[in-house]
């Protein structure tokens, strides 16, 4: 009873001297807010970006400071759906409450512009490809005229691929021909022709659909949201003379505006591949779906569960998508281990058709053969819901219409292999990084097993130790020289020391 106030107490006093230094140090824009502003708005906020203006100088967010000061007050800006508690997915748009302050503090001083020479360069146009080599295939969906006056128009659209041999993709980039009408693409993998017949059939480019079965799903594309970049060894399969199928959707009132979005990808590097695999592991069948059957009664909010054990083998999860359409209100996946640990996959609490997207997690996240992923979706069914096409609402099932639901959430992964729980994935996406292929070799932690701490020669290279389910536990700074880890307060069980390219495993015995 006596800890609360003491707690609360010490609280606000974190939240004070946290914010202190943004206050007192009256921010600048070159010093500090410009980075802000270009790293969490620069990806829409740009020239070709899907928003109506530019945030790229100081000029233009000083113009509309007191817009952008109410609308980050009232977190519409940045657009960011979901909840990352643990720190998980990459190229998070959401501002931390230190930014928060620091763009309102600078706001609040009357936006002092600071040292002109020192500031950052501003985000690239979206006009220009983000790969970070020159894409080694471009394709273009022919020139397509939307249709769509009240009512929002999704089209297919086929791209033959004609490849002699399978090809493995590690990169995906998506160009919206027209950034002002294109609202998130699907990408799918057809082998069968069936796109390809279906849009011969119909006399406009392309053909419409809204959830239909156009072949595999490899990627989904929402605005603001960088290319997929995986390490150069890593591939998708595009299985030779396959069907590139990209779905579009174009918002009502973008009728007679013409489109013509471009595909860029890159291959994996000549020699051994490491397979990447897209499944939607946790979905709207039987035996995943456990609230059965799906049915959503009209005037209802009805929630939906699914589940997947992951039967053997371990694997690396790179990224998550999920999918439902327009009465979906909320969606979460966590994944358990036997032991009973739980990781968040993702969390989405306030679900939104039009920013749907896949998020790449920062690291690989390490799932074990006995895990079980869990998924969570809610369905608001009730005219409450904006979002509602049917107006009454109808009882509403499993289907492929904008009036039907789905319940899907996509991983990408691939098999594991050690020292997968360190390798970042953020910074492939950036045109600097560099990936270096490097042999694995051993080192020594001593003593081991431990109980206390652990010592290792650091080599100039940041270490990690993880636990089994690849989450970071210790992390040491690059250091020359021995190293001591207090390992004191961790569970017993075997962890994964890492640094560069050495690994070694380390016992902790409490
Ligand atoms: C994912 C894309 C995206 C990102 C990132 C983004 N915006 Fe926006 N922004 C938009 C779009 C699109 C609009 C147009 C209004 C709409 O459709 O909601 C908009 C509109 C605005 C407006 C006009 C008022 C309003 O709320 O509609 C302001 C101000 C604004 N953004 C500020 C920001 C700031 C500041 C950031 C970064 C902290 C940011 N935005 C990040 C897409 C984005």
């Amino acid at each position: 009873m006596m800890r609360t106030p003491l707690l609360t107490v010490a609280a606000l006093l974190c939240v004070a001297f946290g914010y202190a230094p943004a206050l007192h140090a009256q921010p600048t824009w070159s010093g500090s807010v410009a980075s802000i502003i270009y790293s969490k708005c620069g990806s829409c906020h740009v020239d070709g970006g899907i928003a109506p203006f530019s945030l790229t100088s100081y000029e233009s967010a000083a113009a509309m400071s007191s817009s952008i000061q109410f609308s980050i007050g009232r977190g519409t800006m940045p657009p960011w759906p979901p909840r990352d508690a643990e720190n998980r997915l990459a190229h998070s748009r959401a501002l931390s409450a230190q930014e928060l302050a620091t763009i309102e503090a600078w706001i609040l001083a009357d936006k002092p512009r600071g040292d002109v020479s020192a500031e950052p360069p501003p985000p690239r146009s979206l006009r220009s490809t983000q790969l970070p080599e020159p894409p080694q295939y471009s394709t273009r969906i022919p020139t397509y005229t939307s249709t769509a006056t009240t009512r929002d128009v999704y089209q297919y659209f086929v791209v033959p691929t004609s490849f002699p041999t399978d090809r493995y993709v590690r990169a995906f980039e998506v160009m919206p021909g027209n950034p002002e009408i294109v609202h998130h693409a699907l990408i799918f993998v057809d082998t069968t022709g069936e796109a390809r017949a279906r849009d011969a059939q119909s006399p406009e480019p392309g053909f419409p659909g809204f959830g239909g079965d156009a072949g595999d799903l490899i990627s989904v594309w929402a605005p603001g949201s960088p290319p997929v970049v995986l390490p150069s060894n890593f591939g998708l399969r595009l299985p030779a003379g396959a069907d590139l199928v990209i779905q579009i959707h174009y918002p009502a009132g973008t009728a007679g505006r013409v489109d013509s979005t471009r595909l860029n990808l890159l291959f994996a590097d000549a020699g051994p591949v490491r397979e990447v695999y897209i499944s939607p592991m946790l979905n709207h069948v039987a035996p995943s779906l456990i609230t059965r059957p799906f049915v959503l009664p009209a005037n209802e909010v009805t929630t939906m569960r699914n589940s997947f054990t992951v039967p053997f083998g371990t694997y690396s999860i790179l990224s998550v998508a999920p999918h439902m359409h327009l009465i979906g209100k909320s969606i979460r996946a966590v994944a358990v281990t036997p032991q009973g640990d739980s990781t968040t996959l993702i969390d989405i609490p306030e679900w939104n058709f039009h920013w749907q997207g896949s998020y790449l997690y920062k690291r690989p996240v390490v799932m074990r053969s006995g895990t079980t992923l869990h998924g969570t979706a809610v369905y608001d069914n009730t005219g409450h819901n904006p979002h509602n096409p049917s107006s009454p609402p109808i009882t509403v099932r499993l289907g492929e219409a904008t009036t039907d639901e789905m319940f899907l959430i996509y991983f990408m992964y691939t098999t594991y292999r050690l020292g997968d729980e360190t390798l970042d994935l953020e910074a492939l996406t950036s045109p600097t990084s560099v990936q270096e292929h490097q042999e694995i070799s051993q080192f020594v932690a001593t003593p081991n097993p431990t109980s206390t701490s652990f010592t290792f020669d650091g080599k100039g290279a940041p270490a990690y130790l993880c636990d089994v389910l690849g989450r970071i536990v210790r992390s040491m700074p690059a250091a020359d020289g021995p190293q001591t880890v207090d390992v004191t307060g961790l569970p017993s069980g075997m962890y994964l020391l890492l640094s560069g390219n050495r690994r070694c495993s380390v016992s902790v015995s409490q």
